[in-house]
């Protein structure tokens, strides 16, 4: 067995405590049901989040079960052709495999389907082995838990699954129970190791910062920037967490803007809103540079206010805090950082969220409304955008919710104004800052 297969069988311990705990696995019948995400042409497969976190099994299309006892049976695609000859991804239905990837069984979803890949719009009968086995849960009256919430953002191709399982067999319908509150309470609270890969994310991206902010010059285009950023990540072995954000003049003021070829101009900023993805852990920073490499007045003015809100915050969080709940306004990091921007005028300027969890995911599941513990990772993303002065500001860093306050995990990428210009420059010297600190310990 993999060492870190270790790690997912306790998850799926875990989880079946905490089901236990709220009153749900109870009977002899019940089994979770998790489904895995499916590939596309135009993107490279990545695992749907909260698969990977319970199994570690990296390849598409495949489905799983977990009875009362934490037996695992796998359920891969029965494909019509050599699924090894296309994907290095392919599990064959073996001992090897099985041992391989942590769990007790193996099993075919169904029939073969046509090809290589398998689609979530999938035939009957390429489903039915495990369609009998959810058929077994309803006649001895037992639930099937499967990962379906509420908010529909969330696993939309496993909710896709459910619905085409749901058009074969109607009478599995009333038995679905959803644990996705479950998972995601699990998911926020990171461990030791999750920390160290989301770190490894951040200090990759760290490099891609400091990267594009040295390139950064009057002349260059956004996608110029992009393709710098990028190719550090790939040289790294990692890849995005999200889309790249570069964004110029007015397109600044735009929150998730594509780089397209606008042409940097003396006097313009530059949003920079990037995250490297370690070993399906993200990271995710936003700086802002003066293209000119020297802020004008107004952008240093603004600069300063969105510096001193993310201070302010920072300085506030820690567990018992929200990160946004509208009912606790005075301990909501949210709600404190529009107080705070109220108290400068610019409150009506900052139109997104505060932040948000990170880890598997760049925009982690985890519920705002449920207060901050130990272990959780947040970003904390003040911004400042007037588009009819052409002027957006996004200073972003990620922060991990420690006993009694939090530990910033991007806190080696200089944020002061002096440093972000003498980084746009290229005549930031990080070494330096690094023997001053030195210097101050003796
Ligand atoms: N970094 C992009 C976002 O938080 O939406
Ligand atoms: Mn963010």
């Amino acid at each position: 067995m993999r060492k870190e297969s270790f790690v997912f069988k306790e998850r799926r311990q875990k989880l079946l405590s905490l089901l236990r705990q709220h009153e749900l696995m109870k009977g002899s019948a019940d089994l979770i049901f998790l489904i895995g995400g499916f590939e596309h042409t135009r993107s490279v497969f990545r695992q749907e989040s909260s698969f990977y976190y319970l199994t570690g099994i990296e390849e598409a299309g495949v489905a799983a079960t977990i009875d009362g006892n934490g037996f695992t049976t796998l359920y891969i695609p029965q494909c019509g052709v050599s699924r090894s000859a296309w994907v290095s991804s392919a599990i064959e239905p073996n001992d090897q495999s099985k041992q391989r990837l942590g769990v007790d069984a193996i099993e075919y979803l169904g029939d073969a389907c046509k090809g290589y890949q398998f689609s979530p719009l999938f035939s009957e009968k390429e489903y039915s082995n495990i369609l009998s086995k959810l058929e077994k849960v309803v006649k001895n009256k037992g639930s099937i838990y499967t990962l379906n919430s509420d908010n529909s953002h969330e696993y939309i191709e496993q909710k896709q699954v459910l619905a085409r399982i749901k058009t074969f067999k109607a009478d599995l319908a009333p038995a679905v129970q959803d644990i996705s509150s479950t998972v995601a309470h699990m998911r926020r609270k990171k461990s030791k190791r999750e920390i160290e890969l989301i770190y490894k994310a951040v200090d990759i991206t760290l490099v891609a910062q400091d990267a594009a902010a040295r390139v950064i010059a009057e002349g260059k285009k956004e996608y110029e920037i992009k393709a710098g950023i990028e190719y550090v990540f790939a040289e790294a072995g990692a890849c995005t967490a999200f889309p790249s954000v570069v964004a110029t003049g007015k397109n600044s003021t735009v929150l998730h803007y594509f780089p397209g070829n606008t042409i940097m101009k003396k006097g313009d900023l530059v949003v920079v809103d990037i995250g490297a993805e370690v070993d399906y852990y993200c990271a995710d920073i936003t700086r802002t540079y003066p293209v000119s490499g020297v802020f004008s007045k107004r952008q240093r003015e603004l600069y300063k206010i969105v510096l001193d809100t993310q201070q302010y915050v920072a300085d506030l969080a820690r567990p018992g805090y929200w990160l946004n709940n509208p009912e606790q306004p005075d301990k909501s990091l949210h709600h404190l950082a529009k107080k705070f921007l109220e108290g400068k005028k610019y409150a009506n300027y900052f139109i997104h969220r505060i932040g948000h969890f990170l880890g598997l995911d760049v925009h982690d599941v985890g519920n705002t409304l449920e207060p901050l513990e130990e272990g959780d990772v947040i970003t904390i993303e003040p911004g400042i955008y007037i588009p009819e002065e052409g002027i957006g500001i996004r200073i972003e860093d990620d922060y991990w919710i420690v006993a009694d306050g939090v530990m910033c995990l991007s806190n080696e990428l200089p944020k002061d104004p002096e440093s972000v210009e003498a980084m746009a420059q290229g005549t930031f010297d990080s070494d330096e800052e690094e023997e001053e600190e030195d210097e101050s310990f003796n």
